[in-house]
C-alpha cells in the first residue's frame, strides 16, 4: 500500500510542483522529522554509526550538516533516502514514515521526493547529458519525449544547453555537477539531499557550483540539507548541525544566535 500523501503527491504532481505539496497535507510544515534514531552496523564486530539522532527540518530550510569523517554524515542521508534502514527510531520525510513502507514503495516515495547530489557526480557513464537527466522522469513513468523536453529545458536552466549530447567523460567536473544537479532537480522533488557537493570541484568552480545551488534552491521552493567540510557553504544555510560519533553535538542558528552546545 501507497500512502496518501505518496499518492497525492505523484498523481497530482504538476499543481505541487509549485507549492511543494503544503497544501492538505499532515504536519505540512515539517519535511524531516527523525526520533531517536540508531543505525548499528555489524561486521565482526558492531558499530554504532548514528546513537539517537533527533532531528526536525522545515519545509524551505536549508540545513548544513557538518562533521569529522566516520561521525556518521553519509549514514544519515542514506537513512533519509530510504537506501538503508535505521537499526530503531523513527524517520519521516514529507509526512510519509519511511520505515512503515516496503522496498517498492520506499524506492518509489524516493523517485517522486527526494534529488540526490553526489561528490562524485554519480552520472551514468554510457548516457548522454540529456539522457541522465531524463532518467528520474522516465523512472516516474514519462514518455521518452517528454522527458527529454523537460531534461532539454533543465540543462539549459544549468548553463549546459550546448552539452546535450555529451557523455559524462566529455565534460568537465564542473559541468558534471550542473548535469548531476539538473538531474537531481527535474523532476521538482520537495527534498534536496546533497553530500559534498563542492568535494571533487577546485574553489572557484565550487562557488560557482554553490551559487547555482542557491538560485534553484530558492526558484524550486526545496528544502536543502547540505552535508559540507566547506565552512562557506554551510554559512549559507539556515542552519548548521555538527555530528560527532553518530550524535548531533552543536547547533548553529546563523540568521539569529550564536552556537548553542546540545
Ligand atoms: N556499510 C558499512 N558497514 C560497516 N560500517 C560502516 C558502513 N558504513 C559506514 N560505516 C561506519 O559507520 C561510521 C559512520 O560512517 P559514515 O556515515 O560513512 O561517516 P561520514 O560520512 O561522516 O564519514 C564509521 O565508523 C564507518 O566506518
Ligand atoms: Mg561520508
Amino acid at each position: 500500500m501507497v500512502p496518501d500523501t505518496l499518492t497525492n503527491h505523484a498523481d497530482s504532481y504538476p499543481h505541487l510542483a509549485h507549492n511543494n505539496g503544503r497544501l492538505n497535507r499532515p504536519m505540512a510544515h515539517v519535511m524531516i522529522q527523525l526520533v531517536k534514531v540508531c543505525k548499528e552496523y555489524s561486521v565482526g564486530k558492531t558499530v554504532q554509526a548514528l546513537r539517537g539522532l533527533d532531528m526536525s527540518v522545515e519545509h524551505g530550510e536549508r540545513v548544513a550538516v557538518m562533521g569529522p569523517s566516520g561521525s556518521g554524515k553519509s549514514t544519515l542521508l542514506n537513512l533519509l533516502c530510504g537506501l538503508d534502514e535505521p537499526t530503531s527510531g523513527i524517520i519521516k520525510v514529507d509526512g510519509v514514515e519511511l520505515s512503515s513502507l516496503g522496498d517498492d514503495d520506499r524506492t518509489r516515495a524516493r523517485r517522486v521526493k527526494i534529488g540526490m547530489i553526489f561528490q562524485t557526480f554519480n552520472l551514468l557513464p554510457t548516457l548522454t547529458a540529456v539522457e541522465n537527466v531524463s532518467l528520474p522522469l522516465r523512472l516516474q513513468g514519462s514518455a521518452r519525449c517528454e522527458a527529454e523536453e523537460r531534461a532539454c529545458a533543465m540543462l539549459n536552466r544549468v548553463g549546459l544547453n550546448h552539452r546535450e549530447v555529451h557523455r559524462p567523460d566529455e565534460l568537465s567536473g564542473g559541468e558534471r555537477q550542473r548535469v548531476a544537479i539538473a538531474r537531481a532537480l527535474v523532476f521538482r522533488p520537495p527534498l534536496l539531499l546533497a553530500d559534498e557537493p563542492t568535494g571533487n570541484l577546485d574553489s572557484v568552480t565550487g562557488d560557482e557550483i554553490l551559487n547555482l545551488l542557491d538560485d534553484l534552491y530558492r526558484e524550486f521552493k526545496s528544502t536543502l540539507l547540505l552535508v559540507t567540510h566547506n565552512e562557506l557553504a554551510a554559512a549559507r544555510c539556515d542552519r548548521i548541525l555538527t555530528l560527532h560519533d553518530g550524535q548531533f553535538v552543536k547547533e548553529e542558528r546563523l540568521a539569529h544566535t550564536a552556537a548553542k552546545s546540545l
